[in-house]
């Protein structure tokens, strides 16, 4: 069976509401049942009048109005009329004289019903004990039954006198009052039904499923795992449900296809950083060639190197940095002729400036770029023959002016050039080299760093017998 949708809902409920209007209209028309039961009291007022100037009539026809009272009385003593009363016309008056105490004076009122020869009705159903006054005239007429002109000598259409009674209202009120309390009570009870199912309504079908959805949604999209549509009553739901089942199931695809890209690109990455790595690594090697120096003097320059920034304290990134940039500390030399970088001797004072300008050249050939790496490079190739107390070059350099990257380049390759035979020289026995650099702690090095070399020294005397 299919699951009705909200419009179907709407519409039922609207359905409700007309039964609502419905009951609304039953009501204003028990209400006109106040003015159906008044006429019906005003009819009732017309005929009593009618009986009561028939029993006149036949009083006087029979010559026996002066016994009219008794008459009067009996009508008087019915049980729903109070005060009735003949006002008689002046025209009466003028002909048969005075009336008696039965007989009421004119007032303004009946003075009205004399003029236009209409019955007036009162009604006053506010006070205690309610009431309806009927006024109706008695107009001569000359109708074979009954012929008024036999004895009044006035012309017909003339008003010859009133009845004025009072009809007694208070049961008929206390009906209509518990007719429309009942009503009423009936009325609010159902308004209240209908606003009680309009919540349940609107809860089960609307917000609940809602609430429902927006939570299985959630959990859709952390799960990978579709929501059940079918729990659902209203075919809408069920529709929106089917609907993210779709959307999530797209999405779950896609992120594993920008996952998989994601892990494609960084193997990538990887390559490319690694390339980049060997090829500065291989520059250096170049250098390394061209100058002459021992073999593996670049590769134990990058080694040492990334050691001795690890045992420092600086963090990955600037160790990994540090390691790729290493290799290109002495690339300037690429720069100094071949008579003076590889000549055997000790050089003249004017060949060993030449010398020195292979850090400008090195700072040269590598600053230009913006990368973190060969910038690093750059101030490795620039500052690693500064000194920690201020006496090296190009700059002159002191203390922490000098980079870090270049603090741990001149200690390690200072090491290396000890530890290793060059043309020049042997190499230097262990407890040689450690007076050295003890020597020159806090003058050519950095003081912190030749505590962390001389600390670790057996981890960098391993890595030297394994690139010897
Ligand atoms: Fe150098
Ligand atoms: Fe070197």
């Amino acid at each position: 069976m299919q699951k009705p949708t909200i419009k179907r809902i709407t519409l039922k409920n609207l359905m409700v509401f007309l039964m609502l209007l419905s009951l609304t209209t039953l009501v204003v028309l028990t209400i006109n049942f106040r003015s159906i039961s008044v006429r019906i009291m005003e009819d009732k007022a017309l005929a009593i009048s009618e009986v009561v100037k028939a029993g006149l009539t036949s009083h006087m026809q029979a010559e026996i109005m002066a016994k009219r009272d008794y008459y009067l009385a009996e009508i008087n003593a019915l049980t729903l009329v109070n005060n009735v009363s003949i006002v008689r016309s002046k025209e009466v008056t003028n002909q048969f004289g005075a009336g008696h105490w039965r007989e009421k004076e004119h007032d303004h009122i009946t003075e009205e019903v004399f003029k236009t020869g209409q019955p007036i009705f009162i009604l006053n159903d506010i006070e205690m004990e309610p009431y309806l006054r009927a006024i109706v005239p008695f107009i001569a007429s000359t109708s074979e039954q009954l012929n008024c002109l036999r004895c009044h000598e006035v012309e017909e259409g003339t008003v010859l006198g009133a009845v004025d009674l009072r009809l007694d209202l208070t049961e008929y009120r206390d009906v209509t009052a518990k007719l429309l309390i009942a009503i009423g009570f009936v009325t609010f009870g159902f308004i209240f039904l209908i606003v009680i199912n309009n919540f349940r309504t609107i809860q089960r079908y609307v917000q609940d499923p809602l609430n429902s959805l927006i939570k299985k949604t959630e959990d859709a999209y952390q799960t990978h795992t579709p929501i059940n549509a079918d729990e659902f009553e209203c075919l809408e739901f069920e529709h929106v449900a089917r609907e993210i089942n779709l959307f999530t199931g797209e999405a779950a695809h896609r992120q594993e296809l920008i996952e998989q890209k994601n892990m494609e690109l960084e193997v990538m990455s990887k390559e490319i950083e690694q390339t980049l790595q060997e090829t500065l690594f291989t520059m250096g090697v170049i250098e390394e060639h061209r100058s002459k120096e021992t073999n593996n003097h670049t590769l134990r320059v990058t080694q040492y190197s990334q050691l001795l920034g690890s045992k420092y304290g600086l963090s990955d990134r600037e160790v990994e940095l540090l390691a790729m940039a290493a290799p290109l500390h002495d690339i300037g030399k690429l720069g100094i002729p071949d008579s003076i970088l590889l000549k055997p001797g000790k050089l003249s004072e004017q060949e060993y400036e030449v010398m020195k300008n292979h850090c400008q050249i090195g700072h040269s050939m590598l600053s230009h770029s913006k990368r973190d790496v060969l910038q690093a490079a750059a101030i490795i190739a620039h500052q690693h023959h500064e000194k920690w107390d201020g006496s090296g070059y190009p700059q002159g350099l002191a203390g922490e002016n000098i980079h870090i990257y270049g603090r741990i380049v001149t200690l390690v390759d200072v090491f290396d050039a000890l530890a290793t035979k060059r043309i020049y020289k042997e190499k230097w026995a262990l407890p040689e080299i450690i007076a050295y650099v003890e020597k020159e702690r806090g003058h050519q090095f950095d003081p912190a760093l030749v505590d962390l070399l001389l600390k670790n020294m057996d981890t960098f005397l391993a890595i030297k017998h394994r690139y010897h």
